[in-house]
């Protein structure tokens, strides 16, 4: 199947990162470290099994490995970032793929999205909502982590905050919060809301802890 334009885009801008991913994760293994450890908390599971949605450098897995859990399986399109993760978090089975069109044989616990809902158009970042939630196991949790903005808007760009990107462009959405949490409701309930600003890069997060609803959804591709 071709790629779609932006998912180029994304793996070629990631594969450019790879290496400064790498190099920054001391900047934020305190923060992913605590991150991890109030997933683990909240969800009240037992031994979890966690999926993780474009892990980059692979920092949370790593910790998610050290924490408690089953298993950790992670999904990434960049074959580098792959291979940076790869080397922190030895215990992770690899998925190489664009998580919307890679098909699941099981469910998870543990659904981990931190800085990738806003690489995806809205018409696909809603496919990506559908999808965490029908891989999901009943009682499952997910966390998701995004920059936050006025208003919502969507287009190329260029990564301006990592050297190695600067001449690539990827996609990128703002979401505002009003709109995210409006399309994340029909799916999860929140149970712990978190903001951190990044006064470095001028980016305020806002983190988002969240447990599956129950409801039946009507049955299409997701
Ligand atoms: C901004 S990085 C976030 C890395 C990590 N989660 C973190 O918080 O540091 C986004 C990651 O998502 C991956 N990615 C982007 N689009 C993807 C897609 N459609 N399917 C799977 N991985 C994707 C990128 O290759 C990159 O590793």
């Amino acid at each position: 199947m071709q790629m779609k334009r932006y998912i180029l885009a994304n793996k070629k801008a990631y594969d450019a990162t790879a290496k400064e991913y790498d190099k920054r994760v001391k900047e934020y293994a305190y923060l992913d470290k605590l991150k991890v450890l109030r997933v683990l908390r909240l969800s009240g599971l037992k031994k979890p099994s966690v999926l993780e949605l474009g892990p980059g450098s692979g920092l949370c897995l790593s910790y998610f490995e050290k924490y408690g859990t089953r298993k950790t399986t992670a999904i990434d399109i960049s074959p580098k970032m792959i291979s940076v993760a790869k080397k922190r978090s030895p215990n992770t089975r690899f998925i190489r793929g664009d998580f919307l069109t890679t098909r699941f044989n099981e469910k998870y616990d543990i659904i981990f999205v931190q800085a990738f809902i806003h690489l995806f158009p809205l018409s696909d970042a809603r496919r990506v909502l559908r999808k965490i939630y029908s891989l999901l196991a009943n009682n499952g949790f997910v966390f998701i982590a995004t920059t936050i903005h006025e208003a919502s808007s969507e287009d190329f760009s260029r990564k301006k905050d990592y050297t190695a990107s600067k001449n690539t462009v990827r996609y990128r959405r703002q979401w505002s919060q009003k709109d995210l949490l409006q399309e994340i409701k029909p799916y999860f309930s929140l149970a712990y809301k978190r903001y951190r600003n990044e006064r470095k890069y001028k980016k305020m997060w806002m983190g988002l802890y969240l447990r599956k609803r129950h409801r039946s959804l009507p049955t299409s591709n997701p």
